[in-house]
């Protein structure tokens, strides 16, 4: 719900827990109020108008010294106004001079919720609402417009800010975030999802300290080694307790986030677009728009936190059949062949796949053009039906007759210099003139700031995927971008290819989704490398990491829950040693791990033992039992594998509370160890529930607060898997 006071001064919004608010102040600033724990009144007056010396006061506020926007909390702050803090939005008028003072303008309530051409946004019904509230700056005329996306039951506030050039004459933006925030006081800490090329979204929590922090990625991707999600929790905050905010930004290029704080302790962080080399010419007229950033609050602690993005983004961002359905169990030849296949090896491979009741192989990277390696054939989108032994066709019909569906691997956005695509247009790949561009895993990177490039790019693989009766899709995109130059822009406009490029990536998405609405398209970037909410609008699950190993993943999988679903999640068991890390577990444990995602195999199972080959059919049943429970249901991180060295636990409650799947893994094992135990959450505290495959009875509340006993697993590195259920 949206209010606006009676004087028009007071522009407050409610989700079902929480309140925002903000106020036109004095001089027509504006202001920001509160955000937090629902409150049904006006909270300006704890906004404090304070003489600091060195903190200049607007020239409308006369000699009134208790007047700076150097010191007021503000809900877009803006760079030349006199606020030496960080900005939301940098502007190089026509002049050459920089700086502009946004004042309120207006406000309005729309029904429904807004959504952005060309990008990724929340979606809602028609009972949400939008608050659109207008600034500008009189001088330049350039107009402002702050968008609120309210979405009541996830306790959600999405932003997102439109520039428009009213004027006569040219500017330059140069910097515009989706939304900025400032907090009047507290102790907080900042966590932060960093990480690396298999071993992504890794948590890391600090202090947030006088001065500025930065979270950013400048590879052209929203990165492996930070994610656009961050939270900024209560000193005392936990799993369960106290206060925290998170923020998370819909986008799948370069970001910054910044935290910082203040002289006198107030709190001001934003997130949006990264500046860097971006500059965006705005003609009398035009308009930009930003991407969408959300919101959310709990005082309930990071679990809560955690539930209300896993809600927003399983009903509000993923669209498409398999939103909310089951995704089919299945086998990638990634890691059982690499480039070293043929159709009949492949076929070979479904066979056995299908008789232990996989349900769709998926064919990687080498189907196509001269990709024997990674040396030659990205950009050429045709079959190589030498390789193949066949047409794909045919290979795709050989695995719909086993009764499974038919997946494939694309990686549209490169090119190998060693294709048919570069030698025809090498401009068609970033360069910068008179240098040699970098290379990353022997590719470069096409313009897909350029129409012609996604529109080529996505005929030749729309004419393969047609043609093939593909089910599914992995979009992968292998390296970061370097040598961003585009001959497509006027020369004085290059600082607008980082977004265009994104942008780009969005339209083929689109128009992918459009030729082809039943399939489930899977992204990935070299693993986890482009996994944000802003992809998962069109792909509902990423590829996790390009690391299977299950010890690790545990630790991938627990970090990547604090922003994103387990349904987003893409995870497999994949062969012994463990290819990334060598590691060997047993193929439960592997199992036990993949399944806190969207499962499958990654393997070939003609290699594994008849013990082994039963326990995959167990394996998948179980998988499609509980699927419900894990995709729709409530994910609890019970432990924290940065602190709990010997087990990593973690259990799915279904949403009506009926059943609960408790799962754990042994980490270091010692000699005479301690019991160890588990203590579940988001259970029915008076229900009654049955422990699957024994005789055993718990109430809710005994399984919550007393907690249950791992069991002697037998040393490092095995699993527990059980179901609590409530008999009917
Ligand atoms: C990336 C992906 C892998 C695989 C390879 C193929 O690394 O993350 O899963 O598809 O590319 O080249």
């Amino acid at each position: 719900m949206i209010t606006i006071s009676k004087d028009g001064k007071i522009i407050t919004l409610h989700t079902a827990s929480t309140t925002y608010q903000m106020a036109v102040g004095p001089y027509d600033y504006l202001l920001h109020v509160y955000y937090g724990p629902r409150v049904e009144s006006d909270m300006s007056y704890i906004i404090s108008y304070v003489d600091r010396s060195h903190s200049p006061n607007p020239y409308e506020a006369d000699y009134n010294k208790t007047f700076s926007l150097d010191t007021l909390p503000q809900e877009y702050p803006c760079y030349g106004n006199g606020d030496f803090r960080n900005h939301a939005v940098r502007i190089q008028n026509h002049d050459q001079s920089y700086g502009i003072c946004l004042k309120y303008k207006s406000a309005k309530v729309l029904d429904g919720k807004y959504s952005l051409p060309g990008m990724p946004a929340v979606y809602a019904n028609e009972k949400a609402q939008t608050l659109e509230v207008i600034l500008e700056d009189a001088v330049s005329n350039l107009e402002v417009t702050l968008l609120y996306g309210v979405m009541e039951e996830c306790d959600v506030i999405t932003r997102a800010v439109k520039i428009r050039n009213r004027s006569s004459v040219s500017v330059r933006l140069e910097k515009a975030a989706s939304c900025s925030f400032d907090m009047l006081y507290g102790s907080y800490d900042l966590i932060c999802f960093h990480g690396r090329h298999g071993m992504e979204r890794i948590p890391e929590r600090d202090s947030v300290t006088k001065g500025k922090r930065v979270l950013e990625s400048r590879r052209g991707t929203s990165s492996h080694h930070m994610n656009p999600f961050f939270i900024l929790a209560q000193e005392e905050t936990t799993e369960t307790h106290g206060e925290c905010y998170g923020f998370s930004l819909l986008y799948s290029g370069n970001f910054k986030a910044e935290v910082e704080q203040d002289q006198v302790g107030l709190i001001r962080c934003m997130m949006g677009l990264h500046d860097e080399c971006f500059s965006w010419k705005l003609q009398p007229g035009e308009e930009f728009t930003t991407p969408e950033a959300a919101m959310s609050y709990s005082r309930e602690g990071l679990e809560k936190l955690s539930h209300n993005y896993h809600r927003l983004i399983r009903h509000h961002v993923c669209r498409g059949p398999y939103k909310t359905t089951r995704r089919p169990v299945l086998i990638n030849n990634w890691e059982a062949t690499y480039f070293d296949f043929t159709g009949e090896k492949i076929l070979n491979i479904a066979k056995q796949a299908a008789e232990l009741g996989v349900e769709m192989l998926v064919l990687d990277d080498g189907w196509f053009g001269k990709r024997n390696g990674e040396k030659a054939g990205l950009g050429d989108w045709y079959v190589n039906e030498e390789k193949l032994g066949g047409t794909l066709a045919e290979l795709s019909e050989g695995i719909h007759t086993m009764g499974m569906k038919f997946g494939l691997w694309i990686e549209p956005e490169m090119v190998n210099e060693d294709s048919d695509l570069y030698r025809a247009h090498p401009d068609w790949a970033f360069t910068i003139p008179r240098r040699k561009p970098n290379r990353g895993r022997y590719q470069l990177v096409l313009d897909f700031s350029r129409k012609e490039v996604v529109d080529y790019i996505f005929e030749q693989i729309s004419f393969v995927g047609e043609r093939s009766g593909v089910d599914y899709i992995k979009m992968d995109m292998n390296r970061n971008l370097t040598d961003i130059y585009s001959v497509g822009a006027q020369q004085q406009n290059q600082g607008v290819i980082l977004h265009k490029y994104v942008l780009g990536v969005y339209d083929f998405l689109e128009r992918m989704l459009a030729r082809f609405p039943d399939i489930l398209i899977e992204g990935c970037s070299g693993g986890g490398g482009r996994f944000d909410a802003g992809m998962l609008y069109y792909t509902p699950q990423i590829w996790c990491s390009d690391n299977t190993d299950a010890i690790d993943r545990t630790r991938i999988q627990h970090g990547t829950s604090f922003g994103y679903p387990i349904s987003a999640v893409g995870s497999h068991v994949s062969a012994v040693p463990n290819h990334q890390t060598g590691r060997i577990t047993n193929i439960q444990t592997r199992a036990v791990v993949a399944m806190a995602g969207s499962f499958g195999y990654e393997l070939d199972l003609n290699l594994i033992t008849d013990d082994e080959k039963e326990l995959v059919k167990a394996q998948i049943k179980d998988y499609i039992r509980y699927w419900d429970m894990i995709q729709n249901g409530s994910y609890y991180r019970l432990t924290d594998p940065q602190v709990n060295r010997e087990i990593a636990a973690w259990a799915f409650v279904a949403e009506d509370r009926s059943e609960a799947l408790l799962n754990v893994v042994t980490l270091d094992a010692h000699c005479n160890a301690p019991i160890q135990y588990v203590r579940l959450r988001g259970l029915d505290p008076q229900a009654v529930y049955s422990m699957e495959g024994t005789e055993k009875k718990y109430s809710g509340a005994a399984l919550m607060y007393a907690g249950i006993q791992v069991p002697e697993l037998g040393g490092q590195y095995q699993a527990w898997q059980v179901r609590f259920y409530v008999e009917r």
